[in-house]
This record gives structure tokens, C-alpha cells and sequence, in this order.
């Protein structure tokens, strides 16, 4: 293939290079994967307003998010399994957004844990929490979190209870990974990833193994998982949280103008509206869709951030037109890393940022902070 110029590009080329079951690990949704694909196709339906003849030099993309500077209003999401990806996934990951001047989350699920990252890092990143049974253990994760300088927590709200996904189920996926014929094969198809994963020692879910008593191996991690999610976490959770944290707060996965509020209440810095990229409740509308009816329902109560579809930076631009402060990708800083590690990561951003830029000139405009409504033809596309 020549040289990539788009985040499709990516997702070819990571297709090739990453082995199947983590490659549709990471390239699909849940059930009938419809949410999964209105997050991208509800983007195309927002309209951009042309301008011509207007001053559009020094142009900056620069703006905060949750308070910290940020070179473009895109982070890297959260994602589990990304060492999975590429040998060693969240470090090259959060090295990349580190130079690119943007933040980078790391999950709960990573294979580096927030020890490994932070070793390779110079600035403080942002870490991602799921609520588990295990309160004890969610404590110790906040003061690891808390201990290596981490800027953000950000808790994740959408997975109480994991939305079934076809193709995990189909491709076996678990831990431990089975071994059998199938996937054996998808391995011995991609020599080049398996020598980067022989070449690290970084193999397990490092913020768990070793972290969690009788959870020492893969084989009882699986177990511990399984049932770990909460199904009775409540916002009375997100008080301990946010106390024991002490720090600056984002809720993830609200997509319903009530939640919003609920979410406002709770006095944390950001919300992000999200369905964990159609991976929980398929059927439900995409984010973007959701994005003015949550703005209205907190107003200035709370910075408001969207997830979920992002694929260019004429995208990150819409969001920002309709009122997000910030937005985050998943899919495509991971087709990044599994098609190139941190080089395809770099790449990825710098084809956003160049996509953002050269989209905000073209509707004749120089500072992202002037961007609005009025950058749309029709702005009220998804308004209630
Ligand atoms: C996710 N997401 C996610 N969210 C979270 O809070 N914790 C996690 O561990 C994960 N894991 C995860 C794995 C993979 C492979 C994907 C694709 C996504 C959801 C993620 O943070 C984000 O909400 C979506 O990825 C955004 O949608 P796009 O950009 O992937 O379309």
C-alpha cells in the first residue's frame, strides 16, 4: 500500500499486521453492531458552512481539555487490551500523545500497567477506572493511579454488565486464550507481531496480576473478571471515588440528558458522552446525536466532551462546532498502533490534526475557541 493518508488506511493495514481475534477485538461493536456504525454514519449527516475570502493565517487548534492544555481537542480513549494491538501498546501509545501534546488514557484492562507507563512517560497521563465488586482493591488502584502522578481519573459508567459481542464470542477470545487450531493459525500468519509480543515481557493485564490476592496468572484473572463488574454501582459511588481521589474528575458513558444531570451533580470536572463506541447496549442512538440535547440539559454545569465514530478531523471539528469542549478516539489510534506501533500513532494524530486544520480554514476560521453552531448549515440536525 502507499503511503497511508487516512485513519481507513490504518484500519487496513492493522487488519494485515494484528492478529485476527484482536484485530476484531477492537474493530467491533456489540450484537447487531448498529450503534457501532451510526456513531460513524451520523457524522456524514452534519453539513459544513463554506467560507471564502476571509484572513485565515495563523490558524491554532490549541484549547484545554478538563483543564489541561491540549495542541488539538482529541485524546486517546481508553481501551483495553491495547498491548495486545502491538508488544508493549500503552507505552508507544502514551508516548505518541505525550509529543503530540495531547492526553492519553489508560485502562483499567491495559497490559502495561500504570507503573510500566509512567516509567516511559514524562508527563502525567490519564487514568481509566471501572467500578469492580472489589472496593478495596478499586482504592488501591486510585492511590497507584494517585502515586504516579496521574492528572485525571476518569470513571467509566456504561459497564455495569458487558454488552454481548459476536465476534469476540466467535473468535474464542478469553483469558487465558484458548489454544486451538483456529487461533494457532491467525498467529502463525502474523510472525512479525508475534516476535515484537516474545520480545516483552508485557503479556498480562499489569494494573491486576500481581495486584489482587489469589490473582497471579491469566488462567485466575479470567475468573476474578468475570465477576467483578458491578451491577450495583450507584452515584453515591462517584462520592468515595471522587474523595479518595482528591484529584480532577470525568464520568464516561453518559448518553441521556437525565444522567447528565446526575453526572453535573456530582461537582466532577467532565462528562463524556459516550457508548463506549457501540460496545454496550446496541440500538442505542450514536453520541454525537446525543450531544446537543445533553448540552442543554447541564448547560455551564459541567465541561462536556464526546465520544464514539471519530475517524477525521472534519469530525473532531463538528463536535467541536456543536458544542464539545473535547473529543477522544478509540478505534483509530489502535489501527494506528497495530499497523505501525508508535510510528502509526504519530501518524494518526498528525493526519487529524492536519484534517482539523485545513477543515477550520476552509470555513474561514482561525482559532478553534471561534468555532460554532454557526460553522453548520443546519445546527439543529440533532436538537430534540
Ligand atoms: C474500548 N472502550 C473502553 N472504554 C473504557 O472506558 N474502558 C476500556 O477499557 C475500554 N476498552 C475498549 C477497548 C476497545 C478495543 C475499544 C474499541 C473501545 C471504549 C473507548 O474508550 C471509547 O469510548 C470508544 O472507543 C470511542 O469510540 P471509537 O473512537 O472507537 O469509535
Amino acid at each position: 500500500m502507499s503511503k497511508p493518508c487516512d485513519v481507513s488506511d490504518y484500519q487496513r493495514l492493522a487488519q494485515k499486521r494484528v492478529p485476527r481475534m484482536f484485530f476484531d477485538y477492537a474493530d467491533s461493536g456489540s450484537w447487531t453492531e448498529s450503534t457501532y456504525r451510526r456513531n460513524e454514519t451520523d457524522f456524514q449527516r452534519l453539513l459544513l458552512r463554506q467560507r471564502v475570502a476571509v484572513d485565515m493565517t495563523r490558524r491554532s487548534t490549541a484549547t484545554s481539555m478538563a483543564g489541561d492544555k491540549v495542541s488539538m481537542p482529541v485524546a486517546l480513549a481508553p481501551t483495553g487490551l491495547t498491548g495486545m494491538q502491538h508488544a508493549d501498546g500503552e507505552i508507544l501509545a502514551a508516548q505518541a500523545a505525550e509529543q503530540f501534546g495531547v492526553p492519553f488514557t489508560l485502562s483499567t484492562m491495559s497490559i502495561c500497567s500504570i507503573e510500566d507507563v509512567a516509567a516511559h512517560t514524562q508527563k502525567p497521563f490519564w487514568f481509566q477506572l471501572y467500578v469492580m465488586r472489589d472496593r478495596d482493591f478499586i482504592g488501591r488502584l486510585i492511590d497507584r493511579a494517585k502515586a504516579a502522578g496521574c492528572s485525571a481519573l476518569m470513571v467509566t459508567l456504561d459497564l455495569q454488565i458487558l454488552g454481548q459481542r459476536h465476534k469476540d464470542i466467535r473468535n474464542g477470545l478469553s483469558a487465558p486464550p484458548k489454544m486451538t487450531l483456529n487461533s494457532l493459525l491467525q498467529l502463525a500468519t502474523r510472525p512479525h507481531w508475534c516476535l515484537k509480543m516474545l520480545g516483552t515481557r508485557r503479556r498480562g493485564f499489569g494494573n491486576i496480576i500481581g495486584h489482587v490476592s489469589g490473582v497471579s496468572d491469566l488462567s485466575s484473572l479470567g475468573a476474578w473478571t468475570a465477576e467483578q463488574f458491578d451491577p450495583q454501582l450507584s452515584w453515591d459511588d462517584i462520592d468515595w471515588i471522587r474523595e479518595r481521589w482528591g484529584g480532577k474528575l470525568i464520568l464516561k458513558g453518559i448518553l441521556d440528558p437525565e444522567d447528565a444531570r446526575m453526572a453535573a451533580r456530582t461537582g466532577a470536572d467532565a462528562l463524556i458522552v459516550s457508548n463506549h463506541g457501540g460496545r454496550q447496549l446496541d440500538g442505542a442512538p450514536s453520541s454525537i446525536a446525543m450531544l446537543p440535547t445533553i448540552l442543554d440539559a447541564v448547560g455551564d454545569d459541567i465541561e462536556v466532551h464526546v465520544d464514539g465514530g471519530i475517524r477525521s478531523g472534519q469530525d473532531v471539528l463538528k463536535a467541536v462546532c456543536l458544542g464539545a469542549k473535547g473529543t477522544y478516539i478509540g478505534r483509530p489510534f489502535l489501527y494506528g498502533l497495530g499497523a505501525a506501533g508508535k510510528a502509526g500513532v504519530d501518524d494518526v494524530l498528525r493526519i487529524l490534526h492536519q484534517e482539523l486544520d485545513t477543515t477550520m480554514a476552509l470555513c474561514g476560521e482561525r482559532l478553534l475557541t471561534n468555532l460554532g453552531r454557526h460553522n453548520l448549515l443546519e445546527p439543529t440536525l440533532f436538537d430534540r
